[in-house]
Protein backbone atom coordinates (compact mmCIF):
# COMPACT_ATOMS: atom_id res chain seq x y z
CA UNK A 1 0.00 0.00 0.00
CA UNK A 2 1.42 3.17 -1.23
CA UNK A 3 1.79 5.65 2.10
CA UNK A 4 0.28 9.14 2.04
CA UNK A 5 2.95 10.68 3.92
CA UNK A 6 4.14 12.99 0.88
CA UNK A 7 0.43 13.62 0.51
CA UNK A 8 0.35 15.53 3.42
CA UNK A 9 0.94 19.36 3.77
CA UNK A 10 0.70 19.77 7.52
CA UNK A 11 4.13 18.80 8.41
CA UNK A 12 4.74 22.37 7.75
CA UNK A 13 1.93 23.78 9.56
CA UNK A 14 1.87 21.69 12.74
CA UNK A 15 2.57 24.77 15.15
CA UNK A 16 1.21 27.66 13.06
CA UNK A 17 -1.93 25.37 12.71
CA UNK A 18 -2.15 24.60 16.80
CA UNK A 19 -1.97 28.61 17.56
CA UNK A 20 -4.86 30.09 14.38
CA UNK A 21 -7.06 27.25 14.31
CA UNK A 22 -7.18 25.12 17.16
CA UNK A 23 -8.68 28.14 19.54
CA UNK A 24 -11.62 28.23 16.95
CA UNK A 25 -12.32 24.37 17.01
CA UNK A 26 -12.63 23.99 20.42
CA UNK A 27 -16.53 24.20 20.49
CA UNK A 28 -16.54 21.52 17.62
CA UNK A 29 -14.17 18.83 19.63
CA UNK A 30 -16.10 19.58 22.44
CA UNK A 31 -19.46 18.72 20.98
CA UNK A 32 -18.25 15.54 19.20
CA UNK A 33 -17.08 14.30 22.38
CA UNK A 34 -20.32 14.99 24.35
CA UNK A 35 -22.25 12.63 21.74
CA UNK A 36 -20.16 9.89 22.21
CA UNK A 37 -21.92 9.41 25.67
CA UNK A 38 -18.54 7.68 27.40
CA UNK A 39 -18.32 5.26 30.29
CA UNK A 40 -15.33 6.00 31.36
CA UNK A 41 -13.56 2.83 30.49
CA UNK A 42 -13.55 2.52 26.62
CA UNK A 43 -10.11 1.98 24.18
CA UNK A 44 -10.32 4.81 21.49
CA UNK A 45 -8.32 5.94 18.55
CA UNK A 46 -8.45 9.63 17.21
CA UNK A 47 -7.48 9.17 13.41
CA UNK A 48 -5.47 12.64 12.44
CA UNK A 49 -5.01 13.78 15.70
CA UNK A 50 -2.73 16.28 14.67
CA UNK A 51 -1.32 18.19 17.39
CA UNK A 52 -3.92 16.18 19.73
CA UNK A 53 -6.41 18.77 21.57
CA UNK A 54 -9.41 17.02 20.83
CA UNK A 55 -7.66 13.71 21.98
CA UNK A 56 -6.56 15.07 24.83
CA UNK A 57 -10.36 16.63 26.04
CA UNK A 58 -11.20 12.98 25.38
CA UNK A 59 -8.41 11.08 27.05
CA UNK A 60 -9.54 13.07 30.49
CA UNK A 61 -13.20 11.57 30.22
CA UNK A 62 -12.02 8.08 30.36
CA UNK A 63 -9.49 7.48 33.75
CA UNK A 64 -9.67 3.98 33.05
CA UNK A 65 -9.77 3.53 29.47
CA UNK A 66 -6.83 4.90 26.82
CA UNK A 67 -6.57 6.84 23.83
CA UNK A 68 -4.44 6.17 20.76
CA UNK A 69 -3.76 9.16 18.28
CA UNK A 70 -2.25 8.28 14.98
CA UNK A 71 -1.41 11.14 12.00
CA UNK A 72 0.71 10.89 9.32
CA UNK A 73 2.81 13.97 10.35
CA UNK A 74 5.61 13.31 12.44
CA UNK A 75 5.69 17.35 13.44
CA UNK A 76 2.26 16.90 14.37
CA UNK A 77 2.73 13.82 16.33
CA UNK A 78 5.80 15.14 18.62
CA UNK A 79 3.45 17.95 19.24
CA UNK A 80 0.85 15.65 19.95
CA UNK A 81 3.34 14.43 22.09
CA UNK A 82 4.53 17.06 24.12
CA UNK A 83 0.69 18.28 24.53
CA UNK A 84 -0.01 15.35 26.60
CA UNK A 85 3.42 15.93 28.74
CA UNK A 86 2.18 19.79 29.33
CA UNK A 87 -1.29 18.95 29.99
CA UNK A 88 -0.24 15.87 32.49
CA UNK A 89 -2.96 13.44 30.48
CA UNK A 90 -1.35 9.84 31.00
CA UNK A 91 -3.67 7.74 29.25
CA UNK A 92 -2.96 9.14 26.01
CA UNK A 93 0.12 8.06 23.36
CA UNK A 94 0.23 9.57 20.09
CA UNK A 95 2.04 7.71 16.83
CA UNK A 96 3.03 7.78 13.25
CA UNK A 97 -0.06 6.05 11.18
CA UNK A 98 -1.49 6.13 8.47
CA UNK A 99 -5.34 6.47 8.08
CA UNK A 100 -5.46 4.08 4.73
CA UNK A 101 -3.55 1.31 6.62
CA UNK A 102 -4.18 1.25 10.09
CA UNK A 103 -1.28 -0.70 12.54
CA UNK A 104 -3.93 -1.99 14.49
CA UNK A 105 -5.44 -5.56 14.78
CA UNK A 106 -9.19 -6.21 13.73
CA UNK A 107 -12.01 -5.24 16.42
CA UNK A 108 -9.18 -3.37 18.77
CA UNK A 109 -11.42 -0.15 19.64
CA UNK A 110 -14.34 0.91 21.25
CA UNK A 111 -14.64 4.05 20.01
CA UNK A 112 -12.69 5.56 16.65
CA UNK A 113 -12.66 9.82 16.24
CA UNK A 114 -11.73 11.34 13.63
CA UNK A 115 -11.34 15.32 13.48
CA UNK A 116 -11.01 17.12 9.86
CA UNK A 117 -8.36 14.51 8.31
CA UNK A 118 -11.27 12.68 6.34
CA UNK A 119 -10.89 15.97 3.99
CA UNK A 120 -7.44 15.09 3.03
CA UNK A 121 -7.12 11.68 2.66
CA UNK A 122 -6.98 9.79 -1.27
CA UNK A 123 -9.14 7.30 -0.92
CA UNK A 124 -12.00 7.71 1.55
CA UNK A 125 -13.54 4.38 1.14
CA UNK A 126 -10.46 3.05 2.10
CA UNK A 127 -10.85 5.38 5.52
CA UNK A 128 -13.59 3.88 5.83
CA UNK A 129 -12.74 0.06 5.50
CA UNK A 130 -10.22 0.90 8.09
CA UNK A 131 -12.47 2.35 10.61
CA UNK A 132 -14.99 -0.63 10.36
CA UNK A 133 -11.77 -2.77 10.39
CA UNK A 134 -10.29 -1.47 13.46
CA UNK A 135 -13.50 -0.97 15.69
CA UNK A 136 -15.41 -3.61 17.25
CA UNK A 137 -18.57 -4.19 16.64
CA UNK A 138 -20.98 -1.90 17.53
CA UNK A 139 -18.75 0.49 18.47
CA UNK A 140 -18.63 4.36 17.67
CA UNK A 141 -17.39 6.27 15.09
CA UNK A 142 -17.35 10.25 15.40
CA UNK A 143 -16.57 11.98 12.07
CA UNK A 144 -16.34 15.77 11.89
CA UNK A 145 -15.29 16.69 8.52
CA UNK A 146 -15.25 19.97 6.78
CA UNK A 147 -18.36 21.63 5.16
CA UNK A 148 -18.82 22.47 1.42
CA UNK A 149 -19.25 26.75 2.64
CA UNK A 150 -16.26 26.59 4.99
CA UNK A 151 -13.80 29.83 4.15
CA UNK A 152 -16.09 30.59 1.58
CA UNK A 153 -14.87 34.31 2.22
CA UNK A 154 -11.51 33.32 1.15
CA UNK A 155 -12.80 31.74 -2.15
CA UNK A 156 -14.59 34.68 -2.69
CA UNK A 157 -11.16 36.97 -2.44
CA UNK A 158 -9.35 35.05 -4.53
CA UNK A 159 -12.22 34.90 -7.22
CA UNK A 160 -12.13 38.57 -7.21
CA UNK A 161 -8.34 38.69 -7.99
CA UNK A 162 -7.73 35.74 -9.80
CA UNK A 163 -8.11 37.59 -13.29
CA UNK A 164 -4.55 40.12 -12.29
CA UNK A 165 -2.71 36.93 -12.61
CA UNK A 166 -3.98 35.33 -15.88
CA UNK A 167 -5.91 32.81 -13.76
CA UNK A 168 -3.11 31.20 -11.97
CA UNK A 169 -5.34 31.39 -8.79
CA UNK A 170 -7.27 29.26 -8.72
CA UNK A 171 -11.22 30.54 -8.20
CA UNK A 172 -14.56 30.19 -7.10
CA UNK A 173 -15.38 26.35 -7.14
CA UNK A 174 -11.28 25.49 -8.03
CA UNK A 175 -10.17 26.41 -4.40
CA UNK A 176 -10.36 24.38 -2.13
CA UNK A 177 -8.27 24.29 1.49
CA UNK A 178 -5.19 22.29 0.44
CA UNK A 179 -7.12 20.04 -2.02
CA UNK A 180 -9.42 19.17 0.79
CA UNK A 181 -12.77 17.50 -0.22
CA UNK A 182 -15.48 19.36 1.12
CA UNK A 183 -19.11 18.23 2.20
CA UNK A 184 -22.94 18.94 2.62
CA UNK A 185 -24.50 16.88 5.57
CA UNK A 186 -26.33 14.78 3.06
CA UNK A 187 -23.11 13.77 1.12
CA UNK A 188 -21.36 12.72 4.01
CA UNK A 189 -23.98 10.81 6.04
CA UNK A 190 -24.75 8.60 3.15
CA UNK A 191 -20.98 7.86 1.97
CA UNK A 192 -20.84 6.73 6.00
CA UNK A 193 -23.53 4.89 5.91
CA UNK A 194 -22.99 3.58 2.34
CA UNK A 195 -19.66 1.89 3.62
CA UNK A 196 -21.45 -0.34 6.30
CA UNK A 197 -22.23 2.21 9.43
CA UNK A 198 -25.50 2.72 10.86
CA UNK A 199 -26.00 6.58 11.38
CA UNK A 200 -27.29 8.02 14.85
CA UNK A 201 -26.76 11.55 13.82
CA UNK A 202 -25.59 14.27 11.40
CA UNK A 203 -25.41 17.53 11.54
CA UNK A 204 -24.03 20.77 10.54
CA UNK A 205 -22.01 22.74 12.83
CA UNK A 206 -21.31 26.02 12.29
CA UNK A 207 -20.03 29.21 13.82
CA UNK A 208 -18.84 32.75 12.61
CA UNK A 209 -16.92 35.15 14.51
CA UNK A 210 -15.09 38.38 13.37
CA UNK A 211 -12.08 38.36 11.88
CA UNK A 212 -9.53 40.66 9.95
CA UNK A 213 -8.30 40.25 6.56
CA UNK A 214 -4.71 39.88 8.05
CA UNK A 215 -5.71 37.45 10.60
CA UNK A 216 -7.74 35.65 8.09
CA UNK A 217 -4.90 35.48 5.87
CA UNK A 218 -2.59 33.43 8.39
CA UNK A 219 -5.38 31.28 9.36
CA UNK A 220 -5.62 29.91 5.75
CA UNK A 221 -2.23 30.17 5.79
CA UNK A 222 -1.92 27.53 8.72
CA UNK A 223 -3.79 25.12 7.00
CA UNK A 224 -2.71 25.23 3.13
CA UNK A 225 0.82 26.57 3.29
CA UNK A 226 0.11 29.39 0.48
CA UNK A 227 -0.62 26.77 -2.12
CA UNK A 228 -3.18 28.79 -3.72
CA UNK A 229 0.23 30.83 -4.83
CA UNK A 230 2.15 27.67 -5.89
CA UNK A 231 1.80 28.73 -9.46
CA UNK A 232 3.22 32.50 -9.12
CA UNK A 233 6.52 33.82 -9.00
CA UNK A 234 7.97 35.06 -5.71
CA UNK A 235 7.46 38.41 -6.20
CA UNK A 236 3.81 38.06 -7.54
CA UNK A 237 3.35 36.52 -4.23
CA UNK A 238 3.82 39.52 -2.34
CA UNK A 239 1.54 41.51 -4.46
CA UNK A 240 -1.06 38.67 -4.41
CA UNK A 241 -1.25 39.13 -0.58
CA UNK A 242 -1.76 42.36 -0.71
CA UNK A 243 -4.26 42.28 -3.32
CA UNK A 244 -5.98 39.67 -1.17
CA UNK A 245 -6.34 41.45 1.72
CA UNK A 246 -7.45 44.52 -0.54
CA UNK A 247 -10.75 41.89 -1.84
CA UNK A 248 -11.47 41.11 1.74
CA UNK A 249 -11.97 44.42 2.99
CA UNK A 250 -13.57 44.97 -0.80
CA UNK A 251 -15.47 42.91 -0.41
CA UNK A 252 -16.93 42.31 3.45
CA UNK A 253 -15.28 45.50 5.22
CA UNK A 254 -15.71 45.00 8.86
CA UNK A 255 -18.79 42.02 7.92
CA UNK A 256 -15.32 39.61 7.43
CA UNK A 257 -16.07 36.20 9.86
CA UNK A 258 -14.56 33.11 9.62
CA UNK A 259 -16.65 30.64 8.56
CA UNK A 260 -16.09 28.04 10.69
CA UNK A 261 -18.21 25.33 9.18
CA UNK A 262 -18.25 21.49 9.75
CA UNK A 263 -19.99 18.23 9.00
CA UNK A 264 -20.49 15.77 12.13
CA UNK A 265 -21.53 12.40 11.51
CA UNK A 266 -21.98 9.99 14.62
CA UNK A 267 -21.99 6.56 13.48
CA UNK A 268 -22.22 2.96 14.38
CA UNK A 269 -20.18 -0.36 13.09
CA UNK A 270 -23.12 -2.70 12.19
CA UNK A 271 -22.81 -6.14 14.05
C1 LIG B 1 -6.74 19.68 9.79
S1 LIG B 1 -5.68 18.61 10.68
C2 LIG B 1 -6.79 18.09 11.97
C3 LIG B 1 -6.09 17.82 13.27
C4 LIG B 1 -7.01 17.52 14.46
N1 LIG B 1 -7.74 16.29 14.29
C5 LIG B 1 -7.94 18.67 14.69
O1 LIG B 1 -9.13 18.51 14.44
O2 LIG B 1 -7.48 19.72 15.13
C6 LIG B 1 -5.60 17.18 9.67
C7 LIG B 1 -4.62 16.13 10.18
O3 LIG B 1 -4.82 14.93 9.42
C8 LIG B 1 -3.54 14.35 9.21
N2 LIG B 1 -3.61 13.43 8.06
C9 LIG B 1 -3.77 13.72 6.76
N3 LIG B 1 -3.76 12.59 6.01
C10 LIG B 1 -3.60 11.55 6.90
C11 LIG B 1 -3.51 10.13 6.76
N4 LIG B 1 -3.58 9.53 5.57
N5 LIG B 1 -3.35 9.39 7.87
C12 LIG B 1 -3.26 9.96 9.09
N6 LIG B 1 -3.33 11.30 9.28
C13 LIG B 1 -3.50 12.08 8.20
C14 LIG B 1 -2.63 15.55 8.98
O4 LIG B 1 -1.27 15.24 9.15
C15 LIG B 1 -3.18 16.52 10.01
O5 LIG B 1 -2.50 16.45 11.25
Amino acid sequence: MKSERKLTSFDKVAKRYSKDVIPYRYPQYLTMIHLLELGGSEQVLDIGSGPGIMSLELAKLIPKGYLKGGDISEPMVALASENARRLGVSNAEFMVEDALNLSFPDETFDVIISSNAFPWVSDRKKFLKEVFRTLKPGGKFGLVSLADTVYQEFADALTAIAHNYDDRIPSGPDFSVAGARVFTQQNLANFVRENGFEILRSFRFSAEEPISPEKYLNRVNSIVNENYLDDLEPDEKTQARADIIEALNQLFGDKLVITESSIFVLARRTE
